[in-house]
């Protein structure tokens, strides 16, 4: 049983027959169908896999996942996968272009991402959301100076967007917040499960399926 947040596209999304599709569910199909098990999705907020997941409730988290070493300290995690950004998305026009110009200015997040923890770590005034809909809906209503984003879902998200309001279109800056790689996470104490898909994954790399993967939704690939 996989716990995902299926507000994360093209990593996790819900396609027009409300299925959750997405890159990360390629990857899994794979993985489970080389340990020859059944795939089982369980969807929730974001805020609620990581905890699920060291609770023994799902088996793996797959959930566009950063890795951290304050994860790691309850969480075991696969290899990663590949490597992302965190972006900032302010409105068209706005005077911040450059990471240096949001210091201390107000950013919104969605609970319980890296995104979160980072901004309010490093000084900014954090407004978090469960939902990553919420998160943009207020930087679009001015409440916050700019979004903070994981890169590929922001390109995503705000072309989206973009493309219902051409006259007031989002933008991403050049600059990213921070890099940070993805990998699926498991309970503390799976070491023979999780070796054996870091074995799988490892195919998965060297063979450029992971890489055909992301083309196939038209995202960037960059290796771990
Ligand atoms: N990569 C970020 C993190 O690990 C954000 C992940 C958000 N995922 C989601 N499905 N909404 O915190």
């Amino acid at each position: 049983t996989i716990a995902t947040s299926p507000d994360f596209p093209p990593f996790e999304f819900l396609d027009e027959n409300g299925n959750v599709a997405g890159i990360e569910i390629e990857i899994m199909n794979l993985i489970c169908q080389e340990l020859g098990v059944e795939l089982v999705i369980e969807q929730m907020n974001f805020d609620s896999v990581l905890p699920g997941v060291q609770a023994g409730k799902y088996d793996v988290g797959v959930s566009g996942i950063s890795v951290t070493p304050a994860r790691e300290k309850n969480t075991l995690f696969t290899d990663p996968y590949c490597l992302a950004a965190q972006a900032i998305v302010v409105l068209n026009g706005s005077p911040i272009t450059c990471k240096a110009d949001l210091e201390g200015k107000t950013v919104s997040v969605q609970t319980g991402t890296t995104a979160e923890t980072y901004c309010m770590e490093n000084g900014y005034k954090v407004s978090s959301f469960t939902a990553n809909a919420d998160a943009e809906a207020a930087l679009v209503a001015g409440k916050v100076d700019a979004w903070v984003i994981d890169d590929l879902t922001a390109a995503e998200m705000v072309a989206a967007y973009n493309e219902d309001h051409p006259d007031a279109p989002l933008v991403i800056l050049d600059e990213a917040m921070t890099t940070e790689p993805y990998a699926f996470a498991f309970a503390q104490g799976n070491d023979d499960l999780v070796n054996k898909i870091n074995e799988i994954l490892e195919g998965l790399l060297a063979d450029g399926t992971i890489a055909s993967i992301f083309a196939q939704y038209n995202a960037p690939y960059t290796a771990p």
